[in-house]
């Protein structure tokens, strides 16, 4: 089933509601490789839905929507602006996805489900594997988070990425907001619930990952597609070269080995290039 479908059905029927919380992040990407308009897949999701309380969104009366509204759009402009300092994009996608990407759609009960509820930032997930160099995203993220402190850090994530695509030339996504923080490390999901790079069984692997989430085998690819940006570090994932042409000079973090050479541009050329961090291209 492709996102947007997803979404939609999540939204008229409820039984996948909780979708939303993962795909309102990546859809663009799945949307890309299908063709589909942004206008086609764009959900309006009432703060104050009895679907929405379900899973967690806060219902809120209509001046405060309005104050949150303008708590988001300021964040958002803070967040442009850091991306035009920085060159943060990557990690920024990167941050957004790996909150979300803990998402199990076979648990019914919030936060145990896991998906974008702001659990990155504490230091117990941070520390697992998968997430190895986010603490620097959340790093930048942070004085943005203390500043509109009404926007939640799991909606917060998901907008630096949303932003940082359509800041690297990718396509405005439609977001939806509301999500709710856990409030403690317990709440965090097990480690293990990413993908894993270079499995012995790759194709077995991401299936069992994405599956786990209510994605399918063209979305697993048009995600993978999100490498079109961003580079591999071995002091991180421990994948990669420690520089190559196209990154010892940054811009921003000099260093890594990305996908393609226009690593802060948002297109399709990570399907054309045909090569990754384990190959010497870039
Ligand atoms: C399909 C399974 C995936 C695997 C095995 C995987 C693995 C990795 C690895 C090993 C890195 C390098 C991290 C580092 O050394 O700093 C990375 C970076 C990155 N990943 Fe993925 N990833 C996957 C899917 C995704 C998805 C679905 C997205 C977003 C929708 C994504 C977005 C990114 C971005 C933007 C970077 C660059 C980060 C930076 O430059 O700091 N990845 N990924």
């Amino acid at each position: 089933m492709a996102v947007h479908h997803l979404l939609r059905r999540g939204v008229s029927g409820g039984s996948s509601i909780r979708g939303i919380l993962l795909a309102s992040q990546v859809l663009v990407l799945a949307h890309c490789s299908c063709g589909h308009t942004g206008s086609s897949i764009f959900i309006q999701l009432s703060f104050s839905s009895p679907a929405a309380q379900e899973i967690g969104r806060r219902p809120l009366s209509s001046a405060a929507a309005g104050d949150a509204a303008a708590e988001l759009r300021g964040a958002r402009e803070d967040v442009k602006k850091l991306l035009k300092t920085t060159f943060c994009h990557p990690i920024l996608v990167r941050l957004g996805w790996h909150d979300a990407g803990t998402y199990d759609k076979n648990i019914a009960e919030w936060p145990k489900c896991g998906g974008a509820n702001g659990s990155l930032r504490f230091e117990i997930e941070l520390k697992h594997g998968a997430n190895a160099g986010l603490v620097n995203a959340l790093k930048l993220i942070q004085p943005i988070k203390d500043k509109f402190s009404g926007v939640t850090y799991a909606d917060l994530f998901q907008l630096a990425s949303a932003t940082a695509i359509e800041e690297a030339g990718g396509p405005k996504i439609p977001m939806i907001y509301g999500r709710v923080d856990v409030t403690a490390p317990e709440q965090c999901p097990p480690e293990g619930r990413l993908p894993a790079a270079g499995p012995p069984s790759p194709a077995e692997h991401l299936r069992e990952v994405f599956y786990r989430m209510g994605l399918n085998d063209k979305e697993i690819v048009a995600l993978s597609g999100a490498h079109t940006l961003g580079r591999a570090r071995p002091e991180r994932s421990g994948w990669g070269k420690p520089e190559t042409k196209y990154t010892k000079d940054g811009p921003g973090a000099p260093g890594g080995q990305s996908w393609t050479s226009q690593w802060l541009k948002f297109d399709n050329s990570y399907f054309k290039a045909g090569s990754g961090p384990s190959s010497s291209a870039y």
